[in-house]
């Protein structure tokens, strides 16, 4: 694997082995304290991040590489060079990789296209994130005792994504990983907060409301609920009414989760807005997996390195 841009375009096979790789290295990461000896790679985020960033970086010092650190804010960027001639530039300094995240979808697409180095997405705009959506699967294989060597691991596993669809980069790596590991998948979000075009997702179920008859069922036979952050930033219109009427219909309130089955595991990607999405008292709670994806991050981040850099 050249570059890792898009789910969309990982077949199962490719998905798997990153999978495989996440949990030997999770086992064994002395095993490839040295696999990036002498290997530099470039962290281009141009947006922000907590998560992302510090476990690639994380990731790149377990595997014995080297991060060149590039801050957008205060580069040359702001002084009208372009993205290409910027990347050009920092190539001069031995690049072996760069990592990723750029506000507009596509951009990753293009440097992997237009330049020779392998690149990972950590996020363009509202197209993919595919990292957070292996590091995702990683959590629910290892929550649930699964392989990936198994043929649809998930199969008969229902799965709820929840919330800002429209905004969430996350949502669309994860439609697509998820499918392929032969999940459920049911939409729960507001018409406004929906694709306009959901062709592309042609396996999923939707729904508009949970305060239903169908709605309560799905929460409470869902295996796993993957809460959306309400992308406030990305918003250039009113899609709902207001925030506390957008918690009240959409959120995963405490009452919501007690609908829950005991088994049923709760997802965020983080950063998490508490009290809109999620209640707190969620966040905190026993069903959470919220801080084990942080922790998971590094592992399917070294993987994803490995591949694309081995
Ligand atoms: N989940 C995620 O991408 O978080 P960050 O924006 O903090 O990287």
């Amino acid at each position: 694997m050249k570059s890792l841009i898009t789910v969309r375009e990982l077949d199962d096979a490719q998905l798997r082995k990153i999978i495989s790789l996440s949990f030997e290295i999770k086992k064994n990461p002395n095993a490839y304290a040295q696999t990036l000896k002498g290997k530099s790679v470039l962290q281009f985020f141009v947006e922000n991040s907590t998560r992302t960033k510090m476990s690639f970086e994380t990731a790149v010092r377990k595997l014995g590489g080297t991060n060149i650190a590039f801050a957008g804010g205060s580069s040359s960027l702001s002084k009208g060079e372009t993205l290409f001639d910027t990347l050009d530039t920092i190539k001069q300094y031995g690049v072996d990789a760069v990592i990723m995240r750029h506000s507009s979808g596509g951009a990753i697409d293009w440097v992997s296209k237009s330049t020779s180095i392998p690149a990972i997405n950590a996020g363009d705009g509202q197209h993919e994130h595919p990292t957070q959506a292996l590091l995702d699967a990683f959590t629910l294989f290892e929550h649930w005792g699964l392989s990936p060597d198994d043929s649809e691991p998930f199969k008969n596993k229902k799965i709820l994504i929840v919330g800002d669809v429209l905004h969430s980069r996350v949502a669309r790596s994860n439609i697509h990983s998820l499918t392929k590991l032969g999940a459920e998948v049911v939409l729960v979000a507001p018409k406004t907060l929906l694709p306009s075009d959901l062709s592309l997702f042609p396996k999923v179920k939707v729904l508009n409301r949970w305060d239903t008859a169908e709605g309560e069922k799905e929460l409470s036979t869902a295996d796993a609920v993957m809460m959306l952050r309400l992308q406030l930033e990305r918003q250039k219109g009113a899609f709902f009414p207001s925030v506390s009427e957008y918690r009240h219909f959409w959120g995963l309130t405490r009452e919501r989760a007690g609908i829950l089955k005991n088994e049923a595991v709760v997802l965020h990607p983080g950063p998490v807005n508490r009290g809109v999405e999620i209640d707190s008292e969620v966040v905190d709670s026993k069903k959470s997996l919220i801080l084990k994806q942080v922790e998971n991050g590094v592992w399917v981040r070294m993987a994803a390195l490995v591949e694309v850099l081995s």
